[in-house]
Formats: structure tokens, C-alpha cells, sequence
């Protein structure tokens, strides 16, 4: 089992861009338990890299990284956010009409892939953020918070929020749908524009078969899951043929692997991320539920 000392947690909030299956709820942790059981002088290969969530730790806390993702298109929203300044986050808004019309476009710029990001459900570039009852509504509020108010933290403290959320005919909106989530969204991009740091992330975009000549590193690899939906990512993905080759890697490397679980027995888990107030409050054992670390077992 790998050792955590969560005093040693770097503080401060963890960065990254809003995506599917996002590591940043953990990222700290992550990269902590890398520097607490492996030392800080081995590079460390991100090459399922996604949102970035783990490139950034990587980097705020002064270790060496490569950023990796077979999807051009995320890896270039993660730079086009550093390169671009505040009042351009403000334009990735956008309503569910203009969110269909880029997801019909054939040839998507990288703006277009953000707005598709930000303002969906789930971050899944499909499905539009909110209901189409509610969607007019948060989507004014949104562009109205932003067009008065610098500052996207704290929104609902804004006179703006305040005063539509008061007239609106809609109760429970206010009492149960208050959030503006787009908000959210672009306050993560926010947080990844100040990092100064940042700007040096320079990203690769091969598939992880093409990393089999590297040795002596830390790979940190985050699949898309055994069972999720393959729709989910830019291709199909061989689970199998993936843990494979980690097998082969981890013979000549220090080999990481975040899942819930690996079908292939020649992985255990070696940390376990627990959500211990989830278990108490839903009253259902989260067993095996957990966000894990997996290591080749000998
Ligand atoms: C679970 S996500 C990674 C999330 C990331 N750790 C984060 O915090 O945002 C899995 C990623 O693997 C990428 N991917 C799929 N097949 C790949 C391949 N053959 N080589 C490299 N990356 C691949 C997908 O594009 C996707 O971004």
C-alpha cells in the first residue's frame, strides 16, 4: 500500500479543466502520494492527460511533467485558456440554441470545443447544461452576472443575482435551482488563466503506445474506464491491450493506474481514495466504489 501524510497537501485549490472523468476532486492527493512514496526527481508522464488535472499539480508543485492526450482537442482548450485573458472566457457562454448549432458544425475551432464543454451537461459535449424549461433563464442570468460583475467567484452575492432571482416567477428556481453552473465552469478556466506556472504545459497528442520507449519515469495513467460508455472519449478503447502494455511499462518504470476497479488481476490496488461522509450520509457502503491507485502486484 502506498503512505499519504495529508498535512503535507499543498494548499490552495486544485486546477484543471471542467471534463468527463476529471481527476481534480483528487489531483492533490494524487500527485502527493507520488512525491511521498517515489521522491520528486523522476519525470512524470500524464499521457491520458484529459483536462489536465494532474499535468497542472504536477507542475504547481515544481516536478517535471509531460502532457499527454490522444485528443488534440482537449489538450489545445488547455492551452488556448492559458494564452487567452478574462474578458475572452466571458464569450464561451453560450444558449441552447447557439450550443446546438456549433455541436452541428463540421469543423469545430477550439473555442468551439470549449463553449461545447462548459455549457453541457456533465461536461459531455452533448447534451446542453440545463433543461430547456430553465435553459433561457440561467442562461440571461449568466450573461448578465458576467457583463456587470468582474469577478465570477461569489456570483450569488451579486446585485445582479439577487434582483433577478427576486423577480422571477420562479420559486423554485431560487429555493432549488439556484446554482448557475456555467459560472462554476468558467471560474475553474479562471483559476487556470492566473497560474502564471501554466504557461509552460506544452502538450503531446499520441496514442500511449508510442511512450514504450521511456524508462526510469513515473507513468500516471487514467483510462477511461472499463465500463464506461467508449462513446464518451475521441475513440474506442481496448482496456486489455492497455493493461498490457502497462504491464510491459511497469518493468522499467514506476507504472500508476487510477480506476475503481481493474479486471486484469495482475493490478491491486494501492490506495484507496475514501469517501467516507458519502458512506455515512447515504447509509450505503461506497465499498468498491472508491477511487483507487493501481500498481502491478508482485
Ligand atoms: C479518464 S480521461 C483522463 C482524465 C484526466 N486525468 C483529467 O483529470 O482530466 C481518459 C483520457 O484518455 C484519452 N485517451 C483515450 N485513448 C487514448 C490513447 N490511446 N492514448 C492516449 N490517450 C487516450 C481520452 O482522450 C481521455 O482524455
Amino acid at each position: 500500500m502506498l503512505i499519504l501524510n495529508e498535512k503535507k497537501i499543498r494548499k490552495g485549490k486544485p486546477i484543471g479543466l471542467p471534463y468527463q472523468g476529471s481527476k481534480k476532486k483528487i489531483s492533490k492527493k494524487i500527485v502527493e502520494i507520488i512525491k511521498q512514496n517515489f521522491g520528486t526527481d523522476k519525470p512524470i508522464y500524464d499521457i491520458l492527460g484529459g483536462g489536465g488535472a494532474i499535468t497542472a499539480e504536477c507542475i504547481l508543485n515544481g516536478l517535471e511533467v509531460h502532457y499527454n492526450d490522444l485528443d488534440k482537442g482537449i489538450t489545445d482548450a488547455f492551452e488556448r485558456v492559458i494564452s487567452q485573458d478574462h474578458e475572452w472566457i466571458k464569450t464561451l457562454i453560450v444558449s441552447r440554441d447557439e450550443f446546438f448549432e456549433i455541436k452541428a458544425k463540421e469543423n469545430k475551432t477550439t473555442d468551439d470545443f470549449l463553449k461545447l464543454l462548459i455549457n453541457s451537461f456533465g461536461n459531455n459535449k452533448k447534451d446542453y447544461l440545463y433543461s430547456k424549461e430553465i435553459s433561457d433563464l440561467k442562461y440571461k442570468l449568466a450573461k448578465e452576472i458576467i457583463k456587470n460583475h468582474d469577478v465570477f467567484s461569489g456570483y450569488k452575492q451579486t446585485e445582479t443575482y439577487k434582483k433577478v432571482i427576486s423577480e422571477s416567477e420562479w420559486d423554485w428556481f431560487n429555493k432549488k435551482q439556484g446554482k448557475v453552473k456555467v459560472l462554476q465552469q468558467i471560474q475553474q478556466l479562471e483559476q487556470i488563466q492566473q497560474l502564471e506556472q501554466l504557461n509552460k504545459v506544452k502538450a503531446t497528442n499520441k496514442s500511449y503506445h508510442d511512450f514504450s520507449k521511456v524508462s526510469g519515469a513515473i507513468l500516471y495513467l487514467d483510462p477511461p474506464y472499463e465500463e464506461t460508455n467508449q462513446k464518451s472519449y475521441i475513440n474506442s478503447f481496448n482496456s486489455q491491450e492497455f493493461y498490457d502494455w502497462a504491464f510491459e511499462m511497469a518493468k522499467k518504470n514506476i507504472v500508476i493506474i487510477s480506476s475503481y476497479s481493474i479486471s486484469d488481476k495482475r493490478f491491486g490496488a494501492v490506495y484507496s481514495f475514501d469517501k467516507a461522509r458519502s458512506t455515512l450520509e447515504s447509509g450505503i457502503s461506497s465499498k468498491g466504489k472508491n477511487e483507487k491507485l493501481f500498481m502491478v502486484k508482485y
